[in-house]
């Protein structure tokens, strides 16, 4: 059985080896999630040790989907800071280890998400996704609308300059 946890700061901290070891592993297998580079382990310690503040204060929130002990998949929520933003979070960090893919659990911390961004209030989720990518076909399937496409955005592990894909979702 597959667990979905709203995890706390202090939860995040002493998970810290697992998140990390996730989000290698999804950089080892190609994903474009902010690294270039699998073997830069204290990079991505240093990315999760840095949600920590944000964690604790409200400002975003983290759910993980475990199997026993084992981390299996991610997802943030970050709200935004600015007034006139109030209604709004960015969804970001949707990881699923390659081993544990098609099983439905990022529609399912996708779901759980959304639910929660509601829950707080929110009435628009913000995302971005490199075009070409299968999370493009899991967005749309949960309702979310493509607002359009930057070229060039982000390098990819293998150092090509990839575009990326605006989508959003309006909840009524
Ligand atoms: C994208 C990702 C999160 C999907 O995780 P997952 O748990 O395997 O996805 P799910 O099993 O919930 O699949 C949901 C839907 O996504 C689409 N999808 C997911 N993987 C797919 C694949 N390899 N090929 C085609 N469609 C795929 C399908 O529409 C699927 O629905 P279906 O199984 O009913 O056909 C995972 O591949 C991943 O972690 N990739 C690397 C990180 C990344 O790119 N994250 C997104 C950043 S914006």
């Amino acid at each position: 059985m597959i667990d979905y946890i709203l995890f706390s700061a202090s939860q995040a901290q002493q998970q810290m080896e697992s998140l990390s070891g996730l989000l290698q592993a999804c950089v080892a297998d190609g994903a474009s999630v902010g690294f270039t580079d699998a073997a830069d382990r204290e990079a991505i310690r240093h990315f999760w040790q840095q949600r920590i503040p944000g964690l604790a204060a409200g400002d975003s929130q983290l759910f993980v989907a475990c199997q026993q002990e084992t981390i299996l998949g991610t997802v943030m929520i970050n709200y935004s800071a600015m007034p006139n933003g109030r209604h709004r979070a960015e969804i970001s960090k949707l990881l699923v280890h390659p081993q544990a893919r098609r099983q439905g659990i990022a529609r399912t911390l996708m779901q759980c998400a959304e639910q929660r961004a509601r829950a707080e209030g929110k009435t628009l989720l913000v995302l971005d996704t490199r075009s070409g990518d299968v999370a493009r076909d899991l967005y749309r399937s949960l309702d979310w609308q493509v607002a359009g496409e930057i070229p060039f955005y982000a390098e990819s592990t293998a150092g090509v300059l990839d575009a990326t894909t605006l989508m959003y979702k309006v909840l009524v």
